[in-house]
């Protein structure tokens, strides 16, 4: 940790080069350029319900954590709104039609465990998740919005209607990062679990790429 820089800019140094490779998956630019499917979209909101339910979850049980509750808020809550987007993507027994791929499934084990038993942890994958979402997240929206014709259903994951500047909200969050009391040895695990989430949201990437090129 180098001394003196604040803790949410040695963060985002120290991964940026890993944020770029999970930008860059080839199912992320086929969906940027165009070239994915509406299925390819339904697909990747199916593997957020899973993840979101599982971060969610934890959510409630680290309300009553100190450290952690800092950085929860009902205005970033996803989960209602990725259920309403499934259900107009593929109808009323969207439930029905949706699994968890295998890394989904070992990314919801991880924050399901780091949830229950470690605040630092639940905080790395709060920020990945949800900052990520307020960044490139809303160029994602308005490429799919032009890409399918969605105005706000389909894409209501993306819309937080309870955030009017999402630069303000993420500035206020890197001061909390900033100011929460986490020793060196700290700081670094939760940077090393900031990267082991990246690195799952790309795997999934390559894994969404596999599943769909099989369909
Ligand atoms: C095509 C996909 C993506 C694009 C175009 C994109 C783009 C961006 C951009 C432009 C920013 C900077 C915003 C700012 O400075 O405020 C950003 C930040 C961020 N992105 Fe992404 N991103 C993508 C995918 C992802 C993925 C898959 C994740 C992880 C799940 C992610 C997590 C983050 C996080 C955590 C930040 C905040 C970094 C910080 O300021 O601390 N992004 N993204």
């Amino acid at each position: 940790m180098s001394v003196g820089l604040p803790f949410s800019v040695a963060l985002r140094d120290r991964t940026r080069t890993t944020h770029e490779s999970s930008n860059g998956a080839w199912f992320m630019q086929d969906l940027m350029s165009g070239k994915g499917t509406r299925d390819d979209y339904i697909s990747l909101v199916a593997q957020h319900y899973f993840i979101y339910r599982a971060i969610e979850a934890a959510a409630e049980r680290m309300q009553s954590d100190p450290v952690a509750s800092a950085f929860i808020s009902p205005r970033l809550t996803r989960l209602p709104a990725i259920e309403a987007d499934l259900s107009f993507l593929l109808g009323d027994d969207w439930l029905d039609q949706i699994a968890p791929l295998p890394t989904t499934q070992r990314y919801v084990d991880r924050v399901t465990l780091v949830g229950a038993t470690w605040p630092g942890g639940f905080v790395a994958h709060h920020y990945t998740r949800y900052l990520g979402d307020l960044s490139g997240g809303q160029i994602i929206r308005t490429l799919m919005q032009r890409k399918f014709g969605f105005q706000t259903n389909g894409v209501g994951f993306f819309l937080f209607d309870e955030i009017a500047k999402p630069k303000v909200f993420k500035d206020t969050y890197r001061a909390q990062l900033d100011a929460v009391d986490w020793d060196d040895a700290e700081r670094d695990r939760v940077i090393s679990e900031v990267l082991l989430a990246y690195r799952f949201n790309t795997e999934l990437f390559e894994e969404l790429a596999l599943a769909n090129a099989a369909a």
